[in-house]
């Protein structure tokens, strides 16, 4: 009914037959208030005397009765017409001389906003990112600009209200939809509110006209407000509270609780104590993966960001860079490495090394990637009897890796987030410092694509051979997650009970 509410302040005749129209199209819950309404008119007429409080509603008895309900509705419920214009007034073509005809073009409202601020975070005492989306067409068309302003609570000579150019960066690849995702880095030449008085941080975000020369609206977000004592400079220089943080895309769907169990049990033993997972529910945190969560949030391993209102904005997979991008600058001085992988997805350092080794021999690098070993999602190693498999984790029943050579093979990263400016989701390209793609051997990612969205038995295909061919794609079998198996759930047992043991697919 809410759409039809605001109807009901229309303006002109026209206007006012579209609401009829509007009105037929939810015929059956109309003819029903509109009966109650008539049904309430008789009343009204027939019992003059009702106290003052319906006096509203004494007026419609006076009117007589309406011939038809269309008619009742345009000329009782609709308020007269407003004396004011709207702000838009119409251009008509004009006939120019010689028969000339020039048209004009009549521009209403604004189809996607300039500027949704999700966030902004310090990067230092001189510099701040600021975490939005944006229509996309404006910056694929257009010269949008940000403006980063300073504002002292109070102004004195060490704390002036300073300007400096946002720099922008796009890190969506292009893949945005209606938005993209736009992250500002606001860098002033000298530090601001660094002594702890206070202040706010404004942008300024330009549209440059979107393209239209008549128009060049800008929009002022208040990006961050430090109260006066709040800010810590030592954050920025401090050890990181983690060495390791893991920064999940926004989870969705009906997600096996299951699957989120073993991957959550298997990371937290992976990472050990100096870690911390950020998950981020778009709306697949439901009640049986809540339960899950719940231990390891109880045991300070997990925090949990509900998301879900990003939904309203149209951006790529659940604006999955929008909220990268928000978890590398809220933990950028929290952890010493960051993670950016699925819960579909397992890490793995080979015997010998750990995941520690791994880190320290890359620490002259800001970013590494990780190769993906792809398995089958759905063929299954039939060692046991068929029945138990139902019990088995997915880690020790998908054993059968894909080698089929020659397609990508998508790679994921590891950052230092001290010197990542922005972030993607298969890697950062605005670093300071060396990427390295040289981890081959070292450290290495199993991939059951698909297998987290599912809650029926991910086998479909028991099978008990070491190599197999299905479908043109060349199978050989790879227990080295199933052997990593029963360590892990006698680590889950240890650290959080039995309180898991019955959960289901
Ligand atoms: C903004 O960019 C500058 C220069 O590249 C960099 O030094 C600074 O750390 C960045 N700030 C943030 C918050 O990312
Ligand atoms: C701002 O300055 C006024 C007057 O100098 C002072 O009373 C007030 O406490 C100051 N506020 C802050 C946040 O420093
Ligand atoms: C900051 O500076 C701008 C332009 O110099 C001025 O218009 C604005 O009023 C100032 N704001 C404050 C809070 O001093
Ligand atoms: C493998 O499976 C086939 C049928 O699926 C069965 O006939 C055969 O005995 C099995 N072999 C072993 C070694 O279990």
């Amino acid at each position: 009914m809410m759409k039809e509410t605001d109807q009901i302040q229309i303006h002109n005749h026209k206007e006012r037959k579209m609401f009829i129209g509007v009105v037929w199209n939810c015929a059956a819950e109309l003819k029903l208030l509109l009966s109650a309404l008539l049904f309430l008119c008789s009343l009204i007429t027939l019992f003059q005397f009702f106290p003052s409080s319906v006096r509203d509603l004494r007026g419609c008895a006076s009117f007589p009765p309406p011939s038809s309900a269309v008619q009742f509705l345009t000329t009782t419920i609709i308020p007269p017409p407003p004396i004011e214009p709207r702000q838009i007034k119409k251009l008509d073509d004009v006939v120019l001389e010689g028969g000339l005809i020039k048209r004009n073009f009549n521009g209403y409202g604004a189809a996607a906003y300039n500027f949704i601020l999700m966030s902004a975070y310090r990067g230092g005492v001189d510099t701040f990112a600021v975490i939005g989306l944006s229509s996309k067409p404006l910056h694929l068309f257009s010269k949008p600009t940000y403006l980063c302003q300073w504002v002292p609570h109070n102004v004195t000579e060490n704390q002036q209200n300073i300007t400096t150019p946002g720099y922008k960066i796009l890190p969506d690849w292009g893949y945005g939809r209606v938005y993209t995702v736009v992250v500002v880095n606001c860098t002033f030449p000298f530090p601001v509110g660094h002594d702890g008085a206070g202040g706010q941080l404004l942008v300024h975000a330009s549209t440059s006209g979107g393209g239209d020369s008549n128009f060049d609206l800008t929009d002022t977000i208040e990006a961050l407000t430090e109260s006066p004592g709040s800010l810590n400079t030592l954050q920025f220089t401090a050890t990181p509270k983690y060495d390791y943080l893991y920064c999940g895309s926004p989870l969705y769907g009906n997600l096996s609780p299951q699957r989120v169990r073993e991957w959550m049990a298997y990371h937290v033993k992976f990472f050990g104590e100096k870690s911390h997972f950020v998950i981020h529910d778009a709306g697949g945190v439901h009640p049986e993966v809540m339960d899950v969560l719940k231990p390891w949030i109880e045991k300070g391993y997990v925090t949990l960001q509900d998301i879900k209102e990003e939904e309203r904005f149209d951006g790529y997979y659940h604006n999955q860079f929008l909220i990268v991008n928000d978890c590398l600058h809220r933990y950028r001085f929290m952890t010493k490495w960051m993670f950016f992988f699925d819960v579909d997805e397992f890490l793995f350092v080979p015997k010998k090394g750990t995941i520690k080794t791994v880190t320290d021999s890359m620490s002259q690098f800001t970013q590494f990637t990780i190769e993906q070993r792809t398995m089958s999602n759905k063929l299954c190693y039939l060692d046991d009897t068929a029945g138990k498999i139902y019990r088995k984790w997915g880690m020790e029943k998908l054993v059968y890796r894909d080698i089929k050579r020659g397609i990508r093979r998508d790679r994921k990263y590891v950052i230092q987030p001290r010197n990542v400016f922005a972030t993607g989701v298969h890697m950062s390209q605005n670093i300071m410092g060396k990427s390295t793609h040289k981890t081959e051997g070292k450290i290495m990612y199993y991939h059951y694509h698909g297998t987290i969205s599912e809650r029926r038995e991910p086998c479909r295909q028991l099978v008990n051979t070491t190599n197999l061919n299905v479908e043109g794609t060349p199978y050989v079998v790879d227990t080295t997650m199933r052997e990593a198996a029963g360590n892990v759930k006698r680590f889950e047992l240890r650290m959080i009970g039995p309180v898991l043991q019955r959960t289901r697919q």
